[in-house]
């Protein structure tokens, strides 16, 4: 867990109400957080419910895995521990942007327990939604599918750690949408997390 390094720092309250920035961007910042194995569908979901938001007029954005690993957490790699903070950074920067008004969808493996809840408790002590969702994919399927040839070289013993093959994924218990990927098409997992977004009265500000 993050320590408290730095001494001497006084947080400073800003001037404008969350209803405000609720009211300019007619919407809710919240974060809907993707978990799931390698290739279970994370990104492709997220990014077209991106797609569908801002087609409708709300301010979404991805932030995701691999992309972020390029960038901000290039530093970091898939040890338990590097694992831990990559997610603890990303549950930072959601509550950041969710606290900005953003709709914001990250898709990430986390398959630490412990690590999300830590990003649900963040998000639900600051009064901003947090919406878990289970992207359900067999370890079996995910090796089918396999679309960047990942499993195989795990399998053979050249990408060490790999979650599912010898890294653990610890299934969430209590996500707020589980889609079952083996069922429902991408349209409609985008489709079951933009109905969830409108009942919870996400989509409206004010
Ligand atoms: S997490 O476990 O720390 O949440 P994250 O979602 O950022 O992982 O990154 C996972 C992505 O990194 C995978 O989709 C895959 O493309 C790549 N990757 C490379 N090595 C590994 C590994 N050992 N285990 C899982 N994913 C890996």
């Amino acid at each position: 867990m993050a320590k408290q390094v730095a001494t001497n720092i006084t947080w400073h309250e800003g001037h404008v109400e969350r209803e405000h920035r609720n009211k300019l961007l007619k919407q809710r910042g919240a974060t809907i957080w993707f978990t799931g194995l390698s290739a279970s569908g994370k990104s492709t979901i997220a990014f077209t419910i991106e797609h569908a938001l801002v087609e409708r007029g709300h301010l979404a954005y991805v932030l995701d895995g691999d992309n972020i690993r390029h960038g901000l957490n290039k530093n970091l790699g898939f040890s338990p521990e590097d694992r831990e903070e990559n997610i603890r950074r990303i549950g930072e920067v959601s509550k950041l942007f969710a606290e900005a008004g953003l709709l914001t969808l990250t898709s990430f493996i986390s398959p630490y327990r412990a690590d999300r809840d830590r990003a649900r408790q963040i998000h639900e002590k600051a009064g901003l939604a947090f919406i878990e969702v289970f992207v359900e994919a067999s370890v079996e399927l995910c090796e089918q599918r396999d679309p960047r040839g990942l499993y195989a070289k795990a399998r053979a013993g050249e990408i060490p750690e790999f979650t599912g093959i010898s890294a653990p994924y610890e299934e969430p218990l209590k996500p707020e949408i589980v889609l079952d990927t083996e069922q429902l098409t991408v349209v409609e997992s985008a489709q079951t997390v933009l109905d969830c977004l409108v009942q919870r009265g996400l989509l409206a500000g004010g």
